[in-house]
């Protein structure tokens, strides 16, 4: 364990990724998956997460920007990069420097790709209804194809497409796919790697989409999907604190910036050394946190550094909190709090926050 100079931290379980990454490998056993690493491995540590699923044989990641792939291309010569995000055309010789695949999705990289006088590899993508990244037009699709395909230095290699629905509208999962295989089929010859699913379409869609060689799996390696069903995946991370203070407020008197919460009675409030700076937001007012087994709530505005907890006379200093973890406080329960969703809750979780890994089972 690092020194904590300050006791909030990120607990993150190895383990449970290695075991995550199994039972999805395990449901399409004869695809590949492309393991999602972007935004830090979700806020999870990107080298830690890529350096484990690599021991258990995962070979090829997907992150979002060039710094990403260049951050895992100096820790790891060996693991498939692609990134799925934006490329500019200057960068172009980076990416070949570091034998980075990259996403073509646009005419003025696809341009630049086409003047470019070295080797290159990359994948295609298809816009099939998501309106985000990709050639919309199947003319321009296959144009591009058929300029780069007869240049021997750039290497298609894949062809992908995203989708807008896979956790909810099944219609519009069909559409994107069926979408997809028109542009695909006016092409001479598919590209060796074909993929269109992320998690909940590796889950729920994969066996109808037979064609595909690969998929991108992102949120349930790290525990989690949109679905109600149990896919015996396991939370990867708990975010942790402890009691640094323990105020004893008497009748009437008021708590935090902009005194939002008044006691009505004799009243003991645990302070938390972590506050909006490390990703949780002002929004948690109202929710709750875990301590020695008995849940408590967020009272009073968060700070950028502190938070308050109304709690009783079972709690004392140094007592160990859980604000986010398996279980009872998983991402799920507080993006349901937030009105948001799973990913953007663990993508919350500042840079400050020091990550502690977990790990017995390593097999390197
Ligand atoms: C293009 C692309 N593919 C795959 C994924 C992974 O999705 P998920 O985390 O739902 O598996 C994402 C995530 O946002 C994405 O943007």
């Amino acid at each position: 364990m690092c020194e904590l100079y300050r006791k909030t931290w990120y607990e993150i379980d190895l383990d449970a990724l290695a075991s995550n990454a199994k039972r999805l490998r395990e449901i399409h056993a004869d695809r590949t998956l492309i393991a999602v690493v972007k935004a830090n491995a979700y806020g999870h540590g990107a080298i830690k997460v890529v350096k484990r699923l690599r021991e258990e044989g995962v070979q090829f990641f997907a992150v979002s920007l060039l710094e990403e792939a260049l951050e895992l291309r100096v820790a790891f010569h060996d693991i498939t990069i692609l990134m799925m995000g934006v490329l500019l055309p200057e960068d172009l010789k980076r990416v070949a420097k570091y034998d980075i695949v990259f996403t073509l999705s646009d005419h003025k990289l696809f341009e630049a790709v086409k003047m470019f006088k070295g080797a290159l590899r990359f994948h295609l993508k298809f816009d099939s209804g998501m309106n985000r990244l990709g050639f919309k037009e199947i003319n321009d699709f296959r144009k591009v194809y058929d300029a780069l395909e007869s240049d021997p230095k750039k290497c298609i290699e894949g062809v992908y497409s995203h989708l807008a629905t896979s956790d909810d509208d099944e219609n519009y999962v069909n559409f994107q796919y069926k979408q997809f295989m028109e542009a695909i089929n006016t092409l001479p010859k598919l590209p060796k790697i074909t993929h269109l699913s992320n998690t909940s379409a590796w889950l729920k869609h994969e066996s109808i989409f037979e064609v595909f060689t690969h998929a991108r799996v992102g949120i349930g390696l790290y525990g989690y999907t949109l679905e109600s069903a149990d896919y015996g995946l396991i939370p990867i991370g708990t975010l942790k604190t402890t009691v640094s203070q323990i105020k004893e407020l008497t009748t009437g008197e008021f708590l935090g910036y902009g005194i939002t919460y008044q006691a009505k009675n004799p009243t003991r409030i645990a302070v938390l050394p972590i506050g909006y700076a490390d990703g949780w937001i002002r929004q948690h007012k109202g929710h709750i946190v875990l301590i020695k087994g008995k849940l408590y709530p967020i009272v009073g505005n968060v700070c950028m550094d502190q938070l308050f907890v109304k709690i009783d006379d079972t709690i004392h200093l140094d007592d160990e909190v859980t604000l986010m973890g398996p279980g009872i406080l998983n991402a799920g329960v507080i993006a349901e709090h937030l009105q948001t969703i799973h990913y953007e809750v663990l993508c919350s979780i500042s840079n400050r926050v020091p990550r502690l890994y977990i790990e017995k089972e390593a097999k390197l």
